[in-house]
């Protein structure tokens, strides 16, 4: 599988610093490809891209064609792609072909070796794995799985929708990951995070900020001001 620029490697190893990882859900639909260029200008490094079956989640969000369309808009960006679907390995073979560098699925939907199984297949196809954890699904259930994947991906908020108020409970999640899982797994906080929220995420071992409403629907000086408040 042909895969360029380096740009898009960025999941491939622990990041030596925090990220922000701009949400399309809260982007302009109408105008998404440009609506994500200005929050990657903005200081966003990567693009978080939430695909929602209506089944897993109460709600719809996108597939595979619209991925494609962004990845020839967006080239050099990476593409973090979070599955809240019930199936997700029917769904990681379109994903990769339309230009995931990253995907992650729930646990809540696999076995220990499912998931283990799915995380191959997804590196076969040339993509680094994540796995995710609802709020209300205890820790021990990924534990087995830490060593499995390149990304825990810890959901902060309810999945299925945006503008939600970050769930505080979840950050032992991530300080038990940071402490008990492989130096180099990365961990993303997923769900409510902004300025206000960013700090006890990053202090608890966080390496990828996803932020959806805290960024989209304001102008370049407020979004890059959102970015290094975040950051600290
Ligand atoms: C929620 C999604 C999140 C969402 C975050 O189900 O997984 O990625 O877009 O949005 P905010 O940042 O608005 O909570
Ligand atoms: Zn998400």
């Amino acid at each position: 599988m042909t895969k360029s620029p380096a740009s898009r490697d960025l999941l491939r190893n622990r990041p030596a610093a925090p990220v922000v990882a701009p949400s399309i859900l809260a982007a302009d639909f109408a105008d998404l490809a440009a609506d994500c260029r200005s929050a990657l200008d903005a200081g966003g490094q990567l693009l978080h891209i939430d695909v929602m079956d209506g089944h897993f989640v109460p709600n719809l969000s996108l597939g595979p064609a619209i991925c494609e369309k962004l990845r020839e808009a967006l080239p050099e960006v990476c593409f973090d792609v979070h599955l809240m679907i019930t199936d997700p390995a029917d769904y990681i073979e379109p994903f990769a072909k339309a230009g995931a560098d990253h995907i992650t699925f729930h646990c809540e939907v696999l076995s220990v070796d499912g998931a283990k199984s799915l995380a191959e297949r997804t590196r076969s196809l040339g993509c680094t794995a994540g796995i995710a954890i609802n709020p209300e699904t205890p820790f021990e259930l990924v534990e087995p799985l830490l060593g499995t994947f390149e990304m825990l991906l810890v959901m902060s908020v309810h999945p299925g929708f945006g503008g939600q108020s970050f769930i505080s409970e979840v950050l032992n999640k991530t300080s038990r990951a940071r402490a008990e899982g492989p130096e180099g797994l990365i961990l993303e906080m997923d769900g409510g995070v902004a300025p206000a929220t960013a700090e006890a995420c990053r202090e608890a071992g966080c390496d990828i900020l996803v932020a959806g409403s805290a960024l989209f629907g304001k102008n370049h000086l407020e979004r890059a001001s959102v970015v290094n408040k975040m950051l600290g």
